[in-house]
């Protein structure tokens, strides 16, 4: 009962206030992560000049603080999520729209750049159905760069201090119910060999370059899973730079 879109788009306008609180520094702008890598020094997205000629997406841009930075570097920015409670913390004015990345309300080669900073993909069951619609969108040559927790994270609790690991790597979905059944949060998780396979289902994109940022020395904020002591030892995030195959 309750499809995952359904679930998580209920959990996130429950949750969006207290994200929100919780996260103040992350959301102030176009952090690609928790390790507070910023795209004007990490330039995934293409250089300056190349920007400003693009049309870009932003797949689950909850309150979009990324299209917010955007809107004064790339030719045309948009965003769209699933979560009404999301959006609705959103800077006022920004061209952002409610729809889920299964089914995605633009034409067909619109965008030169799809984006997505930890939204929408890990919270989707059919990931071939959500690459297809990015596929579909994105021009042929275009980009496609996401960010997502690290495969390593997932058998480790959500707790920044444990290095026990709990669950297997091979466990696939975290899924869980209200007392009737009821689908209430659902996130999948993808092995490395997932997502490269993923990727190239009916050679839709080509992966150019896979980030995982180190944790940085000065940075003490923890987050869940992310902390300097897990990051001392191992990568937290993944971020994948492709492109659409012509
Ligand atoms: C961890 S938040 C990331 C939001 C934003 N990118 C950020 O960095 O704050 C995940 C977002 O994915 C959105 N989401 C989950 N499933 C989705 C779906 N099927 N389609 C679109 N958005 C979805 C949620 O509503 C939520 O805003």
């Amino acid at each position: 009962m309750f499809s995952p879109s359904t679930a998580n788009q209920d959990y996130w306008d429950r949750d969006a206030a207290t994200y929100h609180a919780s996260h103040p520094e992350y959301l102030s702008s176009f952090y690609w992560c928790p390790e507070m890598l910023h795209e004007a020094d990490a330039r995934l997205l293409g250089s300056t000049a190349e920007l400003a000629q693009s049309t870009v997406l932003e797949l689950g841009c909850g309150s979009a603080p990324c299209t917010a930075w955007l809107q004064d570097q790339a030719g045309f920015a948009t965003g769209f999520d699933i979560s009404r409670g999301m959006l609705h913390h959103a800077r006022p004015g920004m061209p952002l729209v409610q729809a889920d990345s299964l089914a995605l309300p633009y034409r067909t080669d619109s965008f030169d750049v799809v984006f997505s900073a930890f939204g929408a993909l890990p919270f989707v069951a059919d990931l071939d159905a959500a690459l297809a619609e990015v596929h579909r969108v994105l021009r042929p040559g275009g980009r496609f760069v996401f960010s997502v927790p690290h495969p390593m994270r997932w058998v480790f609790p959500d707790d920044p201090e444990s290095l026990t690991a709990e669950l297997s790597y091979f466990d696939r979905a975290y899924l869980e119910q209200d007392s009737e059944g009821n689908l209430t949060y659902a996130e999948f998780h993808r092995t490395m060999g997932d997502w490269i396979r993923a990727l190239q289902v009916r050679g839709a994109f080509e992966i150019r370059n896979l980030v995982e940022p180190e944790w940085p020395e000065d940075l003490s904020i923890t987050w869940g899973q992310w902390s300097p002591q897990r990051g001392a030892l191992f990568p937290g995030t993944a971020i994948f730079v492709c492109t659409a195959a012509r």
